[in-house]
């Protein structure tokens, strides 16, 4: 995780490494720097600030050749010591410089036999050994040196370097983090980035490197090396000049801009999602002699994984199970020759999401659908087929249209699986087509419980743990309003079944432990309602959403938010609604950084 720009121009390059570093910024924010190159050497500049900080400290630096970082630390708390780029040697003028997305899995052996020989380190980092093994190395050939020190290291990492000796010079590779070389725009000078985006409006043109790839670059020539050590040519394609800046309009913070913008974002995706639909089924795509479907996913996709996991065994009679990403490919598994593989992603970088999907082929499970929000992702090009979701671009950290689209293309997916197998009628499909399309109008309506929300935030803001539940698929969705709110409001939250509580977590509750529950009018209310019961008789405080056609009335230790009605598996997103809100205004009472909370990234490109 975290976000590199650089590049030699015949121009001032610092306007260009910052504007890229603040386009990268939703991949890591806990520090950021700089180094460039001049006559008098390296320098560099480093903040554990935001990017809007160091561009302040920043004005007066002029250079033609640079590189640049966002971090998202891993190894070594947010200091300035710990920020990239880092260089070697640490005392007296530095050889190298070098900023690196990933991790070195074999860091700490190459730092004891770099210490061993002598090197002294500054920071706490994995990345500072690439620097220190690389001006170890240098010889007088920056690329030759950086190569060498490749071949000692093990993990996954995209990394671009700069020598004071040949200021006119940029050396990268890509192992397991991506990484493309882009072709300044009108003018002369090569440009790095781990993200297209930041080559917006500066490169004409740009090449995704292949796993493997070593790249070198001047003002005036780039060449790239494969894997086994051949100059190869690589895919250049057009990078559009621009990048449209979101724009917050009347809205406080993204997180609640893309909360409102959740109508329009699943209209879209019902009606994209449908139409791809009705075109693949014409064509290719056959789910009748699927007999599995394995989803895997992390963080809020997982939680729409496993919503749609329960869709599928009931709508499409056939074993589904959701898994998380990041533990399914290590454990021992049992492939299935006839399972569908379905990854849920909104930014289709996540790593453990991919590699997952890698292993999951290997295994030999090659049909596969990425449920994504990004069409030009790596997940997507992984993957046999996709399904895209049109939620638009989400900036938030704390994901929400996102989750909400994920869930609408999940189950019109689920309603084609279910009519292959002959599970479902034409009837029954064309009935929950219905629903799904009039679900826009519910969230509106949902979304009008704001006010009523609010007064909740202001009730429950000053608690340190929350505990959500529900039952059946509506413990996903607790699931979901727990992370929201520990992402953004920091309180400690955890989602149980309602029937778990009485089995341990009823020992949390006091009156200062209150308890969201998320309890839709289907054949689990009472159910749940006599686990609420057992809470409220141990002096806990219950705040619940119920199906606006059950007649609760409130009470001093209960409170009731009827939603919007919508009966059946469609319920778990008209529910959500109200939990995102609740995060986000907590947050808000409690002034966080709502749309950057601390120590998270929006994509995370490492394992
Ligand atoms: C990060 C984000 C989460 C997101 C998760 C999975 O942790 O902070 O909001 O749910 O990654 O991301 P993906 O892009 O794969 O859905």
């Amino acid at each position: 995780m975290c976000g590199i720009v650089g590049g030699i121009v015949d121009s001032n390059i610092v306007p260009t490494l910052l504007q890229g570093l603040l386009r990268l910024e939703y991949r890591g924010y806990d520090s950021c720097g700089l180094s460039i190159s001049g006559e008098s050497g390296l320098r560099r500049l480093r903040s554990i600030s935001r990017v809007k900080d160091l561009a302040e400290n920043a004005r007066d630096l002029k250079s033609r050749s640079g590189l640049a970082h966002v971090r998202w630390a891993s190894h070594g708390r947010p200091t300035i010591a710990n920020a990239h780029p880092h260089f070697s040697p640490t005392a007296g003028e530095p050889l190298i410089s070098v900023v690196h997305n990933g991790i070195i899995e074999n860091y700490i052996e190459l730092r004891a036999r770099l210490i061993a020989s002598g090197v002294s380190f500054a920071s706490e980092t994995d990345t500072e050994v690439i620097a220190h093994l690389v001006a170890d190395l240098y010889r007088g050939d920056l690329l030759s040196a950086v190569r060498e020190a490749i071949a000692s290291m093990r993990g996954s990492f995209a990394i671009a370097v700069m020598s004071s000796r040949d200021p006119d010079r940029v050396v990268g590779a890509r192992a397991g983090s991506p990484l493309l070389v882009g072709r300044a725009a009108g003018k002369s000078g090569y440009l790095v980035a781990s993200d297209v985006l930041a080559l917006a409006g500066v490169a004409g043109e740009a090449a995704y490197l292949e796993e493997g790839d070593v790249f070198a670059f001047s003002r005036d020539d780039v060449f790239i090396l494969s894997a086994e050590g051949k100059a190869v040519e690589r895919h250049w394609f057009a990078v559009s000049s621009s990048v449209s800046t979101p724009e917050l309009g009347p809205f406080q913070h993204f997180m609640q801009k893309e909360i409102f913008e959740q109508p329009n974002a699943l209209a879209d995706t019902i009606d994209g999602v449908q139409a791809d639909l009705v075109t693949a089924q014409r064509g290719e795509w056959d789910f009748g002699d699927v007999d599995s479907v394995l989803l895997l996913a992390c963080g809020t996709s997982f939680h729409a994984a496993k919503i749609a996991a329960q869709w599928i065994e009931t709508h499409c009679g056939i074993v589904a199970n959701a898994e998380i990403a990041s533990e399914y490919k290590y454990r021992v598994s049992v492939p299935g020759p006839n399972r569908l593989v379905v990854t849920v992603s909104q930014s289709g970088e996540t790593i453990d999401t991919l590699t997952a999907l890698r292993h999951a082929k290997r295994l030999g499970m090659t049909r596969s659908i990425a449920i994504c929000n990004v069409g030009t992702s790596a997940l997507v090009r992984e993957s046999d087929r996709h399904l895209l979701t049109r939620a638009g671009l989400e900036v938030g950290v704390a994901s929400t249209k996102a989750f909400t689209c994920q869930l609408a293309a999940l189950f019109a997916l689920t309603l084609a699986i279910g009519r292959a197998q002959g599970r479902l009628s034409e009837e029954m499909e064309r009935d929950h087509l219905t629903q799904l399309q009039g679900l826009p109008d519910k969230v509106s309506a949902a979304l009008a419980l704001e006010p009523t929300i609010i007064s909740w935030a202001q009730a429950l803001q000053r608690r340190e743990h929350v505990l959500f539940l529900g039952r059946g698929i509506h413990y996903a969705v607790a699931m979901e309003g727990a992370l929201k709110m520990k992402e953004v409001s920091y309180i400690h939250a955890d989602a149980y079944p309602a029937g778990e509580l009485k089995h341990g977590p009823l020992a949390l509750v006091t009156p200062e432990v209150p308890i969201v529950a998320t309890a839709p009018n289907d054949e689990l209310f009472e159910k749940l309602y006599s686990n609420l019961q057992e809470v409220r008789a141990r002096r806990g405080f219950v705040y619940l959403l119920v199906d606006s056609d059950l007649s609760l009335e409130s009470d001093d230790d209960l409170r009731i938010l009827p939603v919007p009605l919508q009966r059946g598996p469609l319920a778990a997103i008209l529910h959500t609604i109200p939990l995102q809100l609740l995060a986000y205004h907590i947050a808000c009472l409690r002034q966080t950084d709502v749309d950057k909370p601390r120590n998270l990234a929006k994509s995370l490109t490492v394992e």
